[in-house]
């Protein structure tokens, strides 16, 4: 069973909050990159926001997962398929579903800032503080939450639950 944490409404009021808030700290045109797969769905909601808060982003996504079948993660990053290319001079905006040990999130990051980023930012929908094991925020946040297991809006348990409109943890 799957206990409703936050709404589809909650979540749709944040976004526009949290684009506002990009908007007045990335350039216009910043380019956004999608974590698959858990971000996507929080992805293309906040893409969509950003035209609404007056920014012409460009999007593009990037495969890395952590978890594989548990609850628990291997502590391992691995990245499949490409990494995005033309990344060089351009301010990024890398976005995740969750920042947990904070591996993902500074894994991600640290490929764009070797690529000659000019500028590299983070954006999660949700933050586990009490969860980090390597030194990192992120530059936007748009809920911080217990050290919960959470599933829906694009998050799974074991690729279950992606297609939830809320964010709920399973019990
Ligand atoms: P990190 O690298 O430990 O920060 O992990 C981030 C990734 O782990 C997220 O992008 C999620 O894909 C996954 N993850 C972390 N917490 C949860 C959870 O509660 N439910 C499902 N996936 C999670
Ligand atoms: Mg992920």
């Amino acid at each position: 069973m799957v206990r409703e944490l936050i709404s589809e409404e909650d979540i749709k009021k944040r976004l526009e909050s949290l684009a506002v808030e990009i908007s007045k700290k990335c350039t216009k045109n910043v380019l956004v990159i999608g974590l698959l797969k858990g971000g996507f769905v929080f992805t293309a909601d906040l893409f969509r926001a950003l035209d609404k808060a007056g920014m012409t982003p460009g999007v593009d996504f990037m495969r890395l997962s952590s978890y594989g079948s548990s609850k628990e993660s291997s502590g391992e990053v691995l990245l499949s398929g490409n990494v995005p290319s033309d990344v060089e001079g351009r301010e990024i905006l890398v976005v995740d579903d969750i920042l947990d040990s904070g591996r993902s999130l500074a894994y991600a990051k640290s490929i764009f800032v070797e690529r000659g980023a000019s500028k590299v930012m983070g954006c999660v929908l949700l933050d586990k503080p009490a969860r980090r094991e390597v030194d990192i925020t992120a530059d936007f946040i748009g809920f911080e939450v217990d050290d919960l297991f959470v599933v829906g809006y694009g998050i799974d348990y074991d690729e279950n639950y992606r297609h939830l409109p809320y964010v709920g943890t399973v019990e």
